[in-house]
């Protein structure tokens, strides 16, 4: 047995070039069975594909009782000898299709029960808790099939890249300090040192910053990141980066590298061709024209400034608006006045339960002019007005959202998209890469009353803010003035962002590389002297030891896999994802850790089971 399986060769490597006397063997999973008159057919599956095996009635006794035995997903090991099929039963949809293997051997090798999820691609695809639990099977299908082939040619690709692009493979701690991105740790209580915890790392940020600092000059890793927040389709607790880190660069140095490296593995690994000449958008365009810092730009649909128009209707909700120095924003969508009234309050009900809008006034443009329930606030110049300042043609509806910027924004780029989806707006097989730049260097946290870095702590302000943030920032934040503070507000950094297709895939920034400059960012921060020295020590001291500069990104290799192989979801592209809630239904983790092995972590849990 052991010999023969030397001999083995992928199901899906033979053609009919292969057709000769000789024994050939195969091995793989029985997919399809049909017994015909006598004759019984197996499509028999592995990684590389699917042959047809023929026991033939002309085979003996014994062998066809076997094969009579022989069940869904049963491990075979098959002896026989190529032949081509005959013209009317050649099957164009698989490369073997020409072919087939007369049996004159088998051996089972190991039987399986019947699969609880049906495993062809004819079959319905079946429900993602079933797929989830029974992985090892889902495995075995097709999309997965491919998920896992695909992240390992994009693997290999990445990697040969960077060596070829003079990076050295660094690999970096697990069992961590804390690296802030934004997210909640996840700890490890560590049993040699009681009542200490290691963090997981959200990124390995902080130490390819001290790589840096170790004369490495070029970093990449695949790295492993976790973060305990809020799971959706394109974020799960612990995904891949392609991590980078350079020195001696500058914003354009590191943002034409790993443009090369992006649009190189799509072209190469996945046959997506992007064009070069990636644009490049600042911050502040960015959610002016499209309400986010991560536009999709596939179809355009903009974001029309009516802060001074609305001053010129009779409607309450914009003169309220312009007292209270909100913004005034609209869309029009072109082909939506196709929408009923029902659809109209759906959408309305939507952006008030989840972006927190007041209301969605709107104003369908129609053959006998504007249409609206609160049309008749709007005296006809204004209407006239409205008609040029948003383009609009018969057909189109217009939507409106007045409101604190944060919730226009919010609202209307979730309704353009969501738009644009249904009314089918966006082009198949197209692909739009943007660059966002010109990041603030801090979002004011309102509920907190605090800065929080749009990025992280690390990032740059441009260099011809960062004498004022050093100034501003030499006290805490608590001790700022507030037209001070007006001005950090302002702020930009040296961060961009790879966006494509409306997805954030990778994000990065020039580094500080300044001890002082460091510290009046955690000042500004709130993060006071002492805590400074704790969380982040190490590095401050790192950086008094000659320092060069430095910056990088990364990318997620998980939302780009989605994209690539266009999947709703990255835990289609992950070969063993967790849930929403951050469960593994196959292994059943998390789970139950015995009173013993708390103990010794010195570890008492408060939770009510
Ligand atoms: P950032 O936090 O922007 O930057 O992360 C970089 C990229 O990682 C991916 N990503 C995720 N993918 C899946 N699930 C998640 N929970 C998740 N969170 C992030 C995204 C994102 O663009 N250290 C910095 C990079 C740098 O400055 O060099 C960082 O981690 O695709
Ligand atoms: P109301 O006067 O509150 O009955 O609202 C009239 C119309 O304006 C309704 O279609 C509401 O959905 C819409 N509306 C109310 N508040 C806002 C707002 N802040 N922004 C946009 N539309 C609004």
């Amino acid at each position: 047995m052991d010999e023969i399986l030397e001999r083995r060769v992928g199901c899906a490597t033979l053609t009919l070039k292969d057709v000769d006397d000789k024994e050939r063997v195969v091995s793989g999973w029985v997919f399809r069975y049909r017994d015909q008159g006598g004759v019984i057919f197996v499509d028999l599956r592995d990684r590389s594909g699917i042959l047809q095996i023929v026991f033939d009635k002309s085979a003996d006794a014994s062998l066809l009782e076997k094969a009579d035995g022989l069940r869904g997903e049963d491990v075979v090991l098959i002896r026989g000898k190529l032949r081509a099929r005959a013209k009317e039963a050649i099957n164009e949809k698989i490369p073997t299709g020409t072919i087939e293997m007369v049996a004159e051997d088998l051996t089972v090798l190991s039987k399986s029960k019947p699969s609880p999820i049906p495993l062809d691609d004819y079959d319905e695809e079946p429900g993602e808790e079933q797929r989830l639990k029974y992985r090892y099977l889902d495995l075995r299908r097709t999309p997965m099939q491919e998920a896992v082939r695909a992240r390992h040619e994009l693997y290999n690709y990445v990697r040969n890249f960077f060596n070829e692009n003079g990076f050295w493979e660094v690999e970096t701690p697990i069992l961590n300090k804390s690296t802030p991105e934004g997210a909640r740790d996840f700890l490890v209580p560590s049993r040699l040192n009681p009542g200490d915890f290691y963090a997981l790392p959200q990124s390995p940020q902080i130490f390819k910053q001290i790589l840096m600092v170790g004369q490495v000059e070029r970093y990449y890793q695949i790295a492993r990141c976790f973060r305990d927040e809020d799971l959706r389709k394109d974020r799960q607790p612990e995904f891949t980066q392609i991590d980078v880190e350079m020195s001696f660069i500058n914003q354009n140095m590191i943002m034409d590298v790993m443009q090369k490296m992006i649009l190189g593995s799509m072209k190469n690994v996945f046959g997506i061709h992007i064009d070069e000449n990636v644009s490049r958008m600042t911050y502040r365009d960015a959610v002016e024209t499209y309400g986010i810092d991560r536009p999709d730009t596939r179809f355009s649909i903009h974001l029309i400034e009516l802060g001074e128009w609305g001053k010129t209707t009779e409607f309450k909700v914009f003169q309220e608006a312009a007292q209270n120095k909100h913004r005034i924003k609209a869309i029009c969508v072109p082909g939506g006045g196709q929408l009923s009234r029902k659809d109209i309050d759906d959408l309305t009900t939507w952006v008030m339960g989840d972006y927190k809008a007041k209301g969605l006034a709107w104003i369908k443009h129609t053959e006998n002019g504007l249409e609206s329930s609160v049309g008749k606030f709007f005296p006809d110049a204004s209407k006239a007005e409205l008609i040029k300042l948003a383009g609009s043609k018969p057909g189109d509806i217009i939507f409106f959202a007045a409101d604190r910027e944060e919730i226009v924004f919010a609202t209307l780029s979730a309704l353009r998209l969501r738009l644009a989806e249904r009314l089918k707006l966006i082009p198949e097989g197209k692909w739009n890469a943007l660059w966002v730049i010109d990041f603030p260097l801090f979002e004011w946290d309102n509920t907190e009353k605090r800065f929080n870095s749009q990025h992280h702590p690390f990032t740059s302000p441009v260099p011809e803010q960062k004498d004022l943030v050093k100034k501003i920032g030499s006290r805490h934040v608590d001790e700022i003035p507030q037209e001070e503070r007006e001005q950090i507000h302002n702020v930009k950094t040296n961060a961009y962002d790879f966006v494509l297709n409306g997805v954030e895939l990778g994000g990065g920034s020039i580094r500080i590389h300044d001890t002082e400059l460091q510290s009046a960012i955690f000042n500004l921060l709130g993060i006071g002297k002492e805590e400074a020295k704790t969380r982040f020590g190490f590095l401050l001291e790192a950086l008094q030891f000659g320092a060069p500069p430095h910056g990088g990104l990364a990318f997620g290799v998980d939302r780009m896999l989605m994209l690539a192989l266009k999947r709703s979801s990255i835990r289609d592209v992950i070969a063993f994802p967790k849930t929403q809630k951050g469960q593994c239904l196959m292994s059943q983790a998390p789970s139950y850790a015995d009173e013993k092995q708390l103990r010794e972590l010195y570890v008492r849990s408060i939770a009510k089971k």
